[in-house]
């Protein structure tokens, strides 16, 4: 009998292959059919902090209060703003009464200031965790590297002494040294970190001598960096780690177990092919294990990760020189 359940951030998942954050997650008639066909949990749609800090931005109503002028905030904006963040936690609480696998709220943030306080009304609505898309583009040239790293711990901090339910990371690979980061940041308390955010990205439109939005769903190639990255923090890392980006099909999926992942996301594929697609790469997992005589998914995982590979220098190789010549007598 096989058995896909695991174990990510402290809960029983009937399946390692979760929902990421996307357009998919944003309503509870999809997070039903997401649950329908298989998927071990659901990252919801991401609020974001520009949308919740206003509404906390005490000094700009207590402003308004004390003046009386109501025109010295644009009210309609706040109303609205307030309207997204009630209608976030009442997705969480409508989640939670409609599926039974553990619902992950997402918040886009880049700074650890006044939206912080909205984590805990998160956690109040019944979020099963809350995963912080934090991305900051290392563009500011007055900026060290450190100076962005050390954001990254401030929000951990921050969010942490506001709830109790597991706080997830969901990075970038900008950094200097992201192993040392990956694995400081893995000590932090968090429950586990997700490796990684896909961004947009600008592209240039030759024609329309413009600029237009670049791929916006992703490559199978691009499975490459967290299957790396994955692999190679295995068994170094003090928490969960969650795979995303370039996850394709159920093939894909193993990969990244193999390499050592606790649970793997998926959001382009269902764009792709629907939602009925987590279904098939559930039984693309299924027959695999079957294939290969595992029965559980904890036999298999990390088997083929830095720290238990024969071979542990493939994943730190990184020119191409050598395969050239091999294949092609260059
Ligand atoms: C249309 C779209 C919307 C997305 N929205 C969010 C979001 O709100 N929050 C978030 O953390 N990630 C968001 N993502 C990123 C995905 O969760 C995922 O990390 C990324 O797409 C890489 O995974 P994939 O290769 O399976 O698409 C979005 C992705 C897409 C394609």
């Amino acid at each position: 009998m096989i058995d896909l359940s695991c174990k990510y951030l402290g809960m029983s998942l009937k399946s390692p292959i979760i929902a990421a954050s996307s357009g998919f997650t944003d309503s509870v008639q999809k997070i039903e059919q997401i649950e329908k066909y298989g998927a071990g949990a659901v990252v919801l749609k991401s609020i974001f902090e520009e949308e919740i800090t206003l509404e906390y931005d005490k000094t700009l109503r207590e402003e308004a209060e004390k003046t009386g002028r109501e025109e010295f905030l644009d009210y309609l904006d706040v109303r609205i703003r307030h309207e997204n963040l009630g209608k976030y936690l009442q997705l969480i609480r409508d989640a939670k009464s409609a599926v039974g696998i553990p619902v992950i709220a997402s918040v886009n943030c880049r700074s650890a200031f006044e939206w912080t306080s909205f984590a805990s009304e998160i956690e109040k609505a019944g979020a099963d965790a809350l995963e912080l898309n934090v991305f900051v583009l290392p563009s500011n040239l007055n900026h060290s590297a450190g100076d962005t790293e050390k954001l990254y711990f401030e929000i951990v901090k921050n969010v942490k002494s506001k709830v109790k339910i597991p706080v997830v990371l969901k990075i970038s690979f900008y950094f200097s040294n992201l192993a040392q980061v990956i694995r400081d940041l893995s000590f932090t308390g968090i429950g586990g970190i997700v490796l990684f955010n896909r961004f947009y990205s600008p592209d240039i439109d030759i024609d329309r001598m413009e600029v237009s939005a670049s791929h916006v769903l992703s490559a199978s190639g691009e499975l490459a960096m967290p299957l790396r990255w994955i692999a190679m923090m295995n068994g170094r890392v003090g928490c969960d780690m969650s795979a995303s980006t370039g996850v394709s099909d159920g093939k894909s999926a193993i990969k990244l177990l193999l390499a050592g992942a606790n649970t793997v996301q998926v959001a382009s594929a269902l764009y792709r092919h629907g939602i009925s697609y987590l279904g098939i790469m559930q039984q693309e997992l299924r027959d695999w294990m079957e294939n290969k005589g595992f029965d559980s998914v904890e036999q298999f995982r990390g088997l083929l990760s830095q720290n238990k590979y024969d071979n542990p220098g493939v994943f730190e190789r990184v020119q191409f020189m050598k395969y050239f010549s091999d294949k092609e007598g260059i």
